[in-house]
């Protein structure tokens, strides 16, 4: 008999853009292995409205961040592609989970005091964020979760929370593992930082021409060295460091040449996934994600029965085994 596939599942918050960083960090390793595992591929619109506030920009966001799955490659076939808010069982488990999860260590969590830090508003939401995250990945018994560095701490917690569950209520849930790979854990944005949203240094993934031009236009140079390590650094993820040898011994100082060279680049690779992206129509969206929160419904159902019976709020609780 062929051996049971492990799964593999991540997510992504429609709340903007995708850019470059969100790419080499989360949908490329995702891309690159989904095939070897059962996969699953969410779009997690009820984390972004910890930031989202306007309801037609979220929903149309979640279009958009689904055409952008499958522009990048990823195939509906084998992947369950579907949208956190279409299967309840997400916010039903969170809810579980926040009964077990001490506030003080929610209040130590990065995303969240980095949010807090920065005055934006401290929501319960927002505090609770990594238990809607550990409900979304272990529903399925998520074996890998592929992210960029900057989510380790959120995968840490998944496995404390689960732990925790398994614990009190017997065995349950699985402990994820997060997948990072080491060159693009932290891709940079056009200020050296770490390429966000939230700090408006991004590189688009679909972007325009011009788009594209003005961030990399924008990439701050610093004039340490003869090379511009921020272009550099965005470079050597589009085109092998063999080739780029030449391009930056040519162009010593010359940023602007530099700057051309990788705008140049960044059309090369990201130009066919563009095209692709053009042909790709909203009934085609809808009914991947009709047919992905169906699956992803019944598999997450069948373990919230478990859920229920263990910790006591269905009925025939004594029978399970
Ligand atoms: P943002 O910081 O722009 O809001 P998200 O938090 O929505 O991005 O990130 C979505 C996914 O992309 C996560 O897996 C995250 O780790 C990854 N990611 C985001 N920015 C980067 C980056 N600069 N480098 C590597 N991975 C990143
Ligand atoms: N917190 C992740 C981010 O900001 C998004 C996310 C939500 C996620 N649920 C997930 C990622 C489950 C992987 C698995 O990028």
């Amino acid at each position: 008999m062929a051996e049971e596939k492990k799964r593999l599942l991540t997510g992504l918050q429609p709340s903007g853009q995708l850019h470059i960083g969100n790419y080499f960090g989360a949908l490329k390793p995702f891309l690159d292995v989904y095939d070897d595992y059962e996969s699953f591929l969410c779009a997690v619109d009820y984390h972004a409205l910890t930031t989202v506030r306007d309801p037609k920009q979220l929903s149309q966001n979640t279009l958009a961040i689904v055409r952008d799955y499958l522009a990048a490659g990823v195939d509906p076939k084998k992947a369950t592609i579907f949208k956190q808010s279409d299967v309840s069982a997400h916010t039903e488990l969170a809810w579980i989970f926040n009964c077990i999860t001490p506030m003080a260590f929610l209040e130590l969590a990065h995303a969240y005091k980095d949010a807090a830090g920065k005055g934006k508003e401290a929501t319960a939401g927002l505090m609770t964020y990594p238990t809607l995250m550990a409900a979304d990945i272990v529903l399925y018994d998520t074996d890998i979760v592929p992210v960029g560095e900057d989510q380790r701490q959120h995968i840490e917690y998944a496995r404390e929370i689960v732990s925790k569950f398994n614990r009190a209520f017997g065995d349950t849930f699985k402990e994820p593992k997060e997948l990072i790979l080491k060159d693009v854990a932290v891709v940079p944005g056009t200020d050296g930082r770490k390429m966000s949203k939230s700090y408006g240094n991004t590189i688009p993934l679909f972007g325009t021409k011009d788009e594209i031009t003005k961030a990399v236009m924008s990439i701050v140079t610093d004039s340490k060295g003869e090379r511009p390590e921020y272009v550099y650094a965005i470079h050597k993820l589009v085109r092998r460091e063999s080739e780029l040898e030449s391009v930056y011994e040519n162009n010593k100082n010359n940023y602007k040449a530099l700057k051309e060279a990788l705008i140049e680049d960044l059309g090369q690779r990201f130009g066919p996934m563009c095209e692709r992206r053009k042909n790709i129509t909203d009934a085609q969206i809808i009914q991947i994600l009709r047919d992905g929160g169906e699956r992803a419904k019944a598999i997450s159902e069948a373990k919230m029965k478990t859920v229920r019976a263990r910790i006591g709020v269905e009925g025939n609780y004594y029978d399970i085994s």
